[in-house]
């Protein structure tokens, strides 16, 4: 039985294919089309998984969709009424629902099936169901606790199950336009960071300053009681008017947020190009405590209510790895596991599992890695790509001992390498698959990555990947972290050894690297460990300023473009001049 998953018509559009609930393939969009968070039709991320699987449209038993245009749909015609939500707005909505309700046929001509008969049953599945679903079943958890938390999807900004077997029962949920989601956009909208996904960028700054703004900020938010909470919406605008999401070139946009009332609390937004402010880090941390505690408060409550150990986190909100590093120490849960997209672009994934286990009652199988679903290349597709190629570098196949010497030496001289290899990763991190690494022991690799590569913020850390069998030598608190989803302290006697993994507050977005889930990329680590005596690499995401690369193409590209030193596609390794010896 063939189940095909799409998340359409919203952010990190994407999809997947399971075939009797084992998961074949799975990518987003956005890594094909080449167009960040891309929000269309995921045309074609499905050819991908159906050319994956072997498989045409015709084949596929079940389409799931993560959106249920039905859902809450009395409380938003409601809300619309009484918000006097313009006409056209409504007349768009009716647009977009009308676009995700002929998904399949859509879907079939797009792809040139006209006149094949597509057999399978369409499914939509209400967005937050999926997201708790695409962590819960996908979980090591025989039973947990769920927390799904974004900006909205549904009309539902925050959705509490809990998990046993096959089955996810919902606690209670949280409507538009209360949303914690919301909380964090406007403020990092407000902060100078107007872009679709920037959250992150807030994140990294509030280790620069003190939470000194929090009672300002708990103006904005309100905690109930049964662990809920509410926005104070005179700090919103838009949202009554339905207009504040839009898409240009399958882009999504969100209109500032934040309305007079706001500006007149906080004081003029900071723009772009402004300078950063003791003030704007100051805010910056504060947003972030209070994110925390808020969803502590969440997590506290389903504790109580559900008496579990284990504790699920998705969503959003889940891409926080500084809030999911506190979650254990700052509630009664035990365990937290947290998808690898935990973000839109995993719903994909989460309405398949959904109907495959809830629906379908189909029992579920053995835990196993969920990252690297997406699109690989061997040797002889990278070998006849080169030969095409006329490259003005020298490029040399190298078996793996000799591969990984080679880059390992580069990296000790100061090389920054572009490391390609294996199934692309899906969701937001780059895994070892689809990595540029750098010697985390230089005090430098920041200005020499950005020089080099990155010209990023100056304030965003890098993240360290590690030998999963070290994870405890170098970090306090440490728990597996696999799709580098948490982040904890760094012990304080280690810090000076990995200057370039270590943010400024002392701590580390980890990726702990196992030789079961990751061996070429552990091989990669250890070798680099045999010479160093530190078991880590720097790891960031192979791009510059576009979605991680996914094909040989891109890579060669970003290497061309860049000044990076050395790239392995597989066992190929180009060379820039004079780097190597
Ligand atoms: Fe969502």
């Amino acid at each position: 039985m063939y189940t095909l998953g799409i998340n359409a018509y919203h952010g990190d559009a994407s999809a997947c294919i399971y075939r009797d609930g084992q998961l074949i393939a799975a990518t987003e969009e956005e890594r094909i089309l080449r167009v960040k968070h891309w929000a269309g039709l995921p045309v074609e991320a499905v050819r991908f998984c159906l050319d994956e699987a072997g498989i045409g449209l015709e084949d596929v038993d079940f389409i799931t969709v993560s959106r249920d245009p039905w859902a809450k749909f009395s409380q938003k015609m409601l809300f619309a009424l009484r918000h006097g939500t313009s006409i056209s707005s409504l007349r768009k909505r009716a647009t977009h629902i009308n676009g995700v309700r002929s998904i399949k046929e859509d879907v079939a001509h797009a792809l040139g099936c006209n006149g094949t008969p597509i057999r399978a049953q369409v499914k939509f599945i209400e967005h937050h169901r999926c997201h708790l679903a695409s962590a819960f079943f996908a979980s090591p958890f025989d039973e947990a606790a769920i927390l799904s938390v974004d900006g909205m999807g549904d009309f539902t900004s925050t959705m509490r199950g809990v998990g046993k077997g096959n089955n996810i029962k919902v606690i209670d949920s949280i409507s538009f336009p209360h949303s914690l989601g919301f909380l964090y956009t406007l403020f990092t909208q407000f902060l100078g960071f107007p872009h679709y996904g920037d959250e992150y960028k807030v994140m990294g700054l509030s280790s620069y300053g003190k939470p000194s703004l929090v009672t300002k900020v708990w103006d904005v938010v309100k905690l109930k009681t049964a662990g809920l909470f509410e926005l104070n919406l005179r700090y919103l605008s838009r949202v009554g008017q339905g207009d504040w999401m839009t898409l240009e070139n399958g882009v999504p946009i969100i209109k500032p947020l934040y309305s007079e009332y706001f500006i007149e609390k906080f004081g003029p937004a900071r723009q772009e190009d402004e300078l950063l402010t003791d003030f704007h880090k100051d805010l910056a941390a504060s947003v972030q405590q209070v994110t925390e505690e808020v969803i502590f408060h969440l997590a506290a409550n389903l504790y109580k209510r559900t008496g579990m150990k284990n504790l699920c986190i998705t969503g959003g909100v889940a891409q926080n790895s500084v809030a999911n590093g506190k979650v254990v120490a700052n509630t009664s849960f035990e365990r937290l596991y947290v998808p690898p997209a935990g973000y839109d672009g995993g719903t994909s994934v989460g309405s398949a599992l959904f109907h495959y286990h809830q629906e379908l009652d189909n029992e579920r199988g053995p835990f196993q890695h969920q990252a690297f679903t997406g699109i690989h290349f061997s040797n002889d597709d990278i070998g006849k790509y080169l030969a095409g190629c006329q490259l003005e570098f020298e490029v040399r196949k190298l078996p793996d001992p000799k591969l990984l010497d080679t880059v390992t030496e580069c990296l000790i001289n100061g090389g920054v390498a572009g490391w390609f290899q294996g199934r692309a990763e899906f969701g937001p991190r780059a895994l070892g698959n689809r990595s540029i690494i750098v010697d985390p022991r230089r005090a430098d690799a920041k200005e020499l990555l950005n020089s080099k590569i990155k010209r990023r913020e100056s304030f965003r850390p890098f993240a360290p990947s590690i030998l999963q069998e070290f994870t405890a030598e170098y970090f306090e608190e440490a728990d597996d972290v696999p799709y580098m989803e948490k982040v904890f302290h760094i012990r304080p006697e280690k810090r000076s050894a990995i200057p370039a993994v270590t943010h400024v507050d002392g701590t580390g977005r980890l990726q702990t690297v196992s030789k079961e889930d990751a061996p070429r990329y552990h091989a990669l680590i250890s070798a680099f460990y045999k010479k160093t005596g530190v078991p880590i690499l720097l790891n960031t995401s192979f791009n510059e300023n576009e979605p991680i690369v996914n094909t040989p193409e891109h890579a060669l590209s970003c290497f061309l473009r860049t000044k990076m030193d050395l790239l392995v596609l597989e066992n190929y390794v180009i060379i820039r001049n004079g780097q190597l010896h």
